[in-house]
């Protein structure tokens, strides 16, 4: 499967903070398997953020899509109102098994506001800002997203018995 990764971060699109998360969810997909074909940083900027995954959804470059940062509380932070703008479907499992086991972590996973959605043939799941969470969170899904993407692409239309 391919994969693109977005990270939202005004400091960094400015140059004044390393993004650590995104090139840490690229070493975590292609430990899984994932070719990453593209990765950007933007700003905090809700019609950037929703333009350039609908442009990669309609494109059809990848099945997945993950995105880092802007999920918080932070004024700027839109991320999941850029998903919500561009989705076709919702897919509120996924961020609530996030919320769910990173719960079991710390109470503020409840500060989360990540979604996630399906735009045509591509999934797209926003992640949380931190390193450590984007960590936690992704190796949490990652097992159950193998089927999800099979079933969305159209390479497999049972879901058996797991
Ligand atoms: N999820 C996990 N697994 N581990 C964490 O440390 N931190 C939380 C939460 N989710 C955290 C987590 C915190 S402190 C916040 S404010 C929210 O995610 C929003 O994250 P963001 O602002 O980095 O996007």
């Amino acid at each position: 499967m391919r994969a693109a990764i977005i990270t939202s971060s005004d400091s960094g699109y400015a140059g004044e903070r390393e993004d650590r998360s995104g090139p840490l969810i690229r070493g975590i997909l292609e430990a899984h398997g994932y070719e990453v074909v593209h990765s950007i940083l933007l700003p905090d900027e809700r019609k950037l953020l929703a333009e350039e995954m609908a442009r990669i959804a309609d494109e059809g470059i990848v099945e997945l899509v993950l995105t880092t940062g802007g999920t918080g509380f932070s004024p700027r932070d839109c991320m999941p109102e850029a998903t919500t703008d561009i989705a076709e479907r919702m897919v509120p499992g996924i961020p609530e098994a996030m919320r769910a086991y990173s719960m079991t972590i710390t109470p503020r996973a409840m500060l989360s506001r990540a979604a996630a959605c399906i735009r045509k043939s591509t999934l797209i799941i926003n992640l949380p800002g931190s390193p450590k969470a984007v960590r936690e969170s992704l190796e949490y899904i990652l097992p159950a997203l193998e089927h999800g993407l099979e079933i969305l692409t159209g390479r497999a239309s049972d879901c058996g018995r797991k």
